[in-house]
């Protein structure tokens, strides 16, 4: 019995527990998570395929899993929307987006408000080349990039929403800590088929978005994300593999 388990004898069974874990992990544990993270893609086209009421609290049983600082759990409230009302607030982002953006925005910066630094504009307009190829939209048409970007306040017509909310009061450290249990509903979603996709763009119409849903004052929107089962064949058509940087480039091995 080690000093810690011995002064937290509830540890104990916990400890075990997750022993035990171990030793039944799959064999092939690392191919399926492997792949599930590789494979992963923002996904923008869906199939009007409902998805079950249980298969996202089943997702989502598994995503609060997620660590957090002193484990505060701050992933505040997610709202989970479908139907007529995701319609309703669809329709009025998307009317909106067309009619006063200009009356609208978020209640943070997703981006700084100055220059990039050189490596993020150059992934940004890379972003962009391989996001609008496909899409046969020219980079400098900004009217045809606007309708594009519509799509974002109608969910991309996927059959399930959701908005994901933090307390105001709480910091940088606690936005960290949502987005691990975000990645963890999009791996989690995958693994039964489904594909996400996390979206800013609706936070700006957050006042649409309280009109709808009991989101508290205290509560700051920060994000969406929409989820269902791919069009893969419009996504074949119609969306580009985002390049990702190189293991080499990423990290910098020290005192190996
Ligand atoms: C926090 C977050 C916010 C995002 N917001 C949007 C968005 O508003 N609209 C959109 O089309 N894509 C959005 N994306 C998707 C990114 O554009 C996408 O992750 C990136 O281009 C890499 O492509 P991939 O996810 O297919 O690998 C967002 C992604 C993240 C993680």
């Amino acid at each position: 019995m080690s000093v810690f388990t011995a002064a937290y004898p509830i540890i104990i069974d916990i400890t075990s527990n997750r022993d035990s874990a171990a030793q039944e992990r799959p064999k092939d544990a690392v191919e399926i998570t492997d792949s599930l993270m590789k494979n992963r893609f923002s996904c923008r086209y869906y199939l009007p395929k409902p998805v079950e009421k249980k298969t996202i609290e089943d997702i989502i049983d598994a995503a609060r899993c997620a660590p957090s600082g002193n484990n505060m759990q701050p992933w505040h409230k997610v709202y989970c929307i479908t139907g007529t009302l995701k319609d309703t607030i669809a329709g009025e982002m998307v009317a909106a987006n067309t009619d006063s953006p200009g009356a609208y925005s978020a209640e943070y910066l997703y981006y700084p408000a100055g220059p990039l630094h050189p490596d993020y504009a150059r992934r940004r307009f890379e972003f962009g080349k391989h996001f609008y190829a496909p899409l046969h939209v020219d980079h400098g048409d900004l009217k045809a990039r606007a309708r594009v970007s519509t799509r974002n306040y109608d969910f991309f017509n996927a059959p399930v929403a959701f908005i994901f909310t933090i307390n105001n009061g709480l910091t940088q450290g606690s936005w960290l800590d949502v987005g691990y249990f975000l990645q963890s509903i999009t791996i989690g979603a995958r693994a039964r088929g489904l594909e996400t996709i996390s979206q800013e763009a609706p936070a700006k119409y957050q006042l649409i978005l309280r009109k709808h849903l009991p989101i508290g004052d205290d509560e700051v929107v920060a994000l969406a994300m929409s989820m269902g089962y791919p069009d893969l064949e419009k996504v074949a058509q119609f969306s580009a593999k985002q390049p990702k940087r190189e293991v080499s480039d990423i990290v910098e091995f020290c005192g190996f």
